[in-house]
């Protein structure tokens, strides 16, 4: 068996896995923009890997800035768009700590940033950079739309997710593992594997990383420090006319975020 161990350097795998439910994340997005923001047509994805959002965004004939601190998984965002969406969608190398466009400033309608990927900003300062960096883009009345599960610190058992999916004739099995969280270092220990086995392959790609924590007292003051009002809640199920009751306590939380 060969062993890799960096998933984010085989962009293929990650998409079979996590691309299946793309239309349906930009439907949400696209209808709470709608209906909390300007519904404008300019785009920003933080972070956003090999494109499946930003490739669909652009399909639907929006315009989509995407950055990523990844030259591979950019390199496979690139390469799936089509020259007419080309067009639309421009791509930087960059981090969330600073990610910076001038001719963005004030103008973004919708910028979003699933799945969790906040976390691996792995301090406070971090985090509060990137939430600020992101509100000086946005138009006043645009949406910081963040998806993210927040920790239970009373926690005892570790977490584990699996999935399973095709790509061509191999399959790929995915294991997702989550620690116990540290509630002084505000982290989890995080592990991920992806087995693809095919004809003539069989590869382990196992990636190992930290998560920072947040409890929702903790999410609703950094959000707050970074001049950011939380409009509404949602769950990871994308049911935009469900959103989350006052009070009701959910882990996986979706953060519709407006400027101040
Ligand atoms: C779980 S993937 C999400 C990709 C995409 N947003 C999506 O929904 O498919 C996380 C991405 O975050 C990127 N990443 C991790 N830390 C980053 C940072 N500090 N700045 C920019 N990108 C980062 C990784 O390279 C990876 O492409």
């Amino acid at each position: 068996m060969e062993r890799r161990s960096d998933w984010y350097d085989h962009p293929e795998y990650y998409e079979a896995i996590f691309g299946t439910d793309t239309e349906r994340e930009l439907d949400f997005l696209l209808e709470v923009s709608r209906r909390y923001g300007t519904g404008g047509k300019r785009l920003l994805e933080p972070a956003c890997g090999a494109g499946r959002l930003v490739a669909e965004a652009a399909r639907r004939g929006l315009q989509v800035v995407g950055y990523d601190i990844s030259e591979k998984m950019l390199a496979h965002a690139r390469q799936r768009l089509t020259p007419a969406e080309r067009r639309r969608v421009r791509l930087y190398p960059s981090r969330m700590e600073d990610f910076f466009r001038p001719e963005l400033e004030g103008r973004v309608d919708l910028a979003f940033n699933l799945v969790s990927t906040f976390r691996y900003l792995d301090s406070e300062k971090a985090a509060l950079e990137h939430l600020e960096g992101t509100r000086r883009l946005l138009h006043p009345e645009g949406l910081y739309v963040l998806g993210f599960h927040l920790t239970d610190y009373e926690r005892r058992k570790a977490e584990h997710e699996r999935w399973v999916e095709k790509l061509g004739k191999d399959t790929v099995v995915c294991n997702t593992h989550e620690g116990l969280p540290d509630r002084r270092l505000r982290r989890s220990a995080m592990r991920n594997r992806l087995r693809i086995t095919g004809p003539g392959k069989n590869l382990l790609i196992e990636t190992h990383w930290y998560f920072r924590t947040y409890d929702l007292t903790q999410a609703r003051r950094l959000f707050r420090r970074a001049g950011l009002q939380v409009l509404e809640v949602f769950d990871f199920d994308y049911q935009v006319e469900a959103p989350r009751k006052r009070g009701e306590i959910r882990l996986d939380s979706i953060f519709v975020l407006r400027p101040v």
